[in-house]
């Protein structure tokens, strides 16, 4: 299983702040945003990680995240010439997928709760695709799914003005290789856009659509706007301080995960100097007996 994290498109609700820099690369609190998406998806197994932006931003990433040996992954970078849809993303992928399944990030949502990364990881040998549903209060904001009384999905709509059911489709999607064929004959949507949804749908006709509808102990946050940006930094900033441990962060999950040992650890650390976020790393093989959720 290979993972793409999408960080591209244009910010637009967060301007004038994204004129200048790359949403994904804001903070949320004490970190890049594309740093909780990233840890998500090496929580889940996967090592190998294609991050997918704008022309004018890969760079940003290559300086930020390097090649991803320091954590014990590959980072790899393709660029989105426009906007054009997420679905997009998988044409771009092809060459870099080689056949394999594919797990899917978008770069503005937030996960956050215990025993996902052991839930996440059981996906990773698919046959079709596997979604995930979460109760909101605002769904026509996302994309909408709408099960049966037998807990069968029988619609999936995007951002639907009058939405059918209050589950929404967060931005994490495991899907067989199958995916690129389905986005490459996908037709624009009326906003111009290759919807995620559709793709979705395309599965949902052929009954192989999986849907796993996420425990209300789990945490989902997208950064979208200013007043969701807002609150994730409140969010991250309230369990960090209470838990004394940190969220969304990439070396301490390689770390945990085996992938990274002690040493490397510092060395990390090191080049972090006295931050607050190389402290931590610091002392963290020091807290190694305070539970790990991620084995
Ligand atoms: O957050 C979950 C929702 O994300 C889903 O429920 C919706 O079905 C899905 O369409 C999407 O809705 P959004 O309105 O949040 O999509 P947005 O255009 O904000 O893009 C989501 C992320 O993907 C964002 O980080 C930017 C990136 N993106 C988006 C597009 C359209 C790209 O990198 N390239 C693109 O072409």
């Amino acid at each position: 299983m290979k993972g793409i994290v999408l960080a591209g498109g244009t910010g637009s609700r967060l301007w004038p702040i994204t004129l200048g820099t790359n949403k994904h690369l804001l903070p949320v609190y004490d970190k890049p945003m594309i740093h909780y998406p990233i840890a998500t998806i090496m929580a889940a197994g996967i090592r190998e990680i294609l991050i997918v932006s704008n022309p004018s931003d890969l760079d940003s990433y290559k300086k930020l995240l390097g090649d991803g040996s320091e954590i014990g992954v590959q980072f790899h970078f393709a660029i989105q010439e426009n906007p054009r849809g997420i679905a997009e993303c998988f044409i771009i992928a092809e060459k870099f997928l080689q056949g394999s399944p594919v797990c899917l990030i978008l770069g503005d949502n937030i996960f956050h709760g215990s025993g996902l990364g052991r839930q996440l990881m059981e996906n990773t040998e698919i046959d079709g695709a596997q979604i995930f549903a979460y109760g909101v209060s605002n769904p026509s904001d996302y994309g909408v799914i709408e099960f049966s009384d037998e807990g069968v999905p029988i619609s999936i709509e995007e951002k639907p003005l009058e939405p059918k059911s209050n589950f929404a489709i967060p931005g994490l999607y495991f899907f067989d290789n199958s995916v690129i064929e389905i986005a490459k004959n996908l037709k624009p949507s009326p906003r111009g856009e290759l919807e995620i949804t559709d793709v979705i749908r395309n599965y949902m006709d052929n009954s192989k659509l999986h849907v796993s509808i996420l425990p209300r102990g789990t945490a989902w946050l997208d950064t979208g706007s200013i007043q969701n940006l807002h609150d994730a930094s409140s969010y991250i900033k309230v369990i960090e301080e209470r838990q004394g441990s940190k969220v969304g962060c990439i070396e301490e999950v390689s770390w945990r995960l085996g992938w990274i040992e002690d040493s490397n650890l510092e060395s990390i650390a090191d080049r972090y100097a006295n931050s607050p976020y190389g402290n931590y790393l610091r002392h963290l093989p020091r807290s190694r007996e305070f539970g790990n959720d991620l084995k």
